[in-house]
């Protein structure tokens, strides 16, 4: 551990893929400070450093936390992420992730660090017209998540051509799994993604999974997704920020394997690890769901030497279950 590594704030560590990143973080000897609301985080994911309770929103308190902790960057998750709820709530999606986004973008510039490393998504790309979607992919999506990711990736491309900003965008794939130590995972009781609600339904937290959409053009008929384990996900983002420190160079990169698992694959695989033989329902499309999303991920491979060391839709899910199984029911 060095002294000289540097000091990270943290906008939304409370959260499932923050709370992973800042586990990464701490034990590499950072110092971290966490800034997270607690609407979907919790104080007990926070594995090193101290909380601010605080609204993104309120740039007040951003800003005076970023004057006291002066960090040398900062990492961007505090954001809504459904897909499908998206559809339902536009608005909360623009203001959350495009208003809250530009706030925190104006108080950083203005106060320094002018550093940031921002969770993006695959969404970007909506439907791809090529398969594994590289960063050069058309980037056209087709709900307002994917929107609110691919305006604020605009905003910060401008920002950085203007020499307000050294960025650096990581679009996610499907992210899964828990801390293989099994200290933190995702705690999230109305989780609404497909590996968490198939492991809380063979738990018998849900009476049966439904399967959206079983009439895709893919081999099984349900759709086709990345997933990724969390803990290469927080590699990634550490990966990332050294780099952008080191060479200030602005870059996008997809992070996922390369490798596509339907829908019906991972039922197959919860229902083995989990040894419960749990209730599906077919039931109708999810409005907002492209059928085949799969990294084209060569790119951080090769520039961040990235090495991924879970990439097992099996480990990922045992991880995952071993975590589920650790929360409490009530
Ligand atoms: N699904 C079901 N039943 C469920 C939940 C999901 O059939 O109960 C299906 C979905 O319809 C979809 C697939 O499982 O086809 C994966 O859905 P998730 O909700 O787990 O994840 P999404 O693919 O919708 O979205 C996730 C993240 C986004 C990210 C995207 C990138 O939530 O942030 O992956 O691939 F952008």
């Amino acid at each position: 551990m060095s002294s000289s590594y540097p000091k990270v704030l943290v906008c939304g560590g409370a959260g499932y893929i923050g709370s992973h990143v800042v586990k990464s973080l701490g034990e590499r000897g950072a110092d971290v400070l966490v800034y997270d609301n607690l609407s979907t985080g919790h104080r007990d994911m926070i594995t090193h450093g101290e909380l601010v309770v605080g609204e993104l929103a309120d740039t007040d308190l951003l800003r005076k936390t970023v004057i006291n902790f002066r960090p040398d960057i900062v990492i961007h998750f505090a954001a809504s992420i459904q897909v499908g709820e998206s559809m339902q709530k536009p608005f909360n999606y623009y203001y959350n992730n495009v208003i809250n986004t530009l706030g925190l973008l104006k108080v950083i510039s203005e106060e320094g660090p002018g550093a940031l490393i921002f969770s993006s998504t695959a969404a970007v790309y909506g439907n791809p017209d090529k398969i594994p979607a590289h960063e050069d992919t058309t980037l056209a999506p087709i709900n307002p998540y994917g929107t609110s990711k691919l305006i604020s990736e605009t905003i910060m491309a401008e920002l950085a051509a203007l020499n307000k900003l050294d960025y650096i965008a990581l679009r996610y794939f499907n992210v899964a799994g828990a801390d293989p130590e099994n200290r933190i995972g995702q705690k999230y009781k109305a989780a609404t993604h497909l590996i968490t609600r198939a492991l809380k339904t063979a738990k018998g937290e849900f009476s049966t999974l439904k399967i959206f959409g079983t009439d895709y053009e893919t081999p099984d008929g349900t759709c086709i997704r990345d997933y990724i384990h969390v803990t290469d996900l927080a590699e990634a983002h550490v990966l990332a920020m050294n780099n952008l420190l080191k060479s200030k160079k602005n870059a996008i990169y997809n992070v996922g394997y390369g490798r596509g698992s339907s829908v019906w694959e991972v039922i197959n695989i919860a229902r083995e690890v989990t040894g419960v033989d749990f209730s599906v329902e077919k039931a109708p499309r999810r409005e907002g769901d492209p059928p085949k999303l799969i990294a084209g991920a060569e790119k951080i491979r090769k520039e961040l030497d990235w090495i991924p060391k879970h990439d097992s839709l099996k480990f990922i899910l045992e991880t995952a279950w071993r975590w589920e199984k650790s929360l409490d029911v009530s």
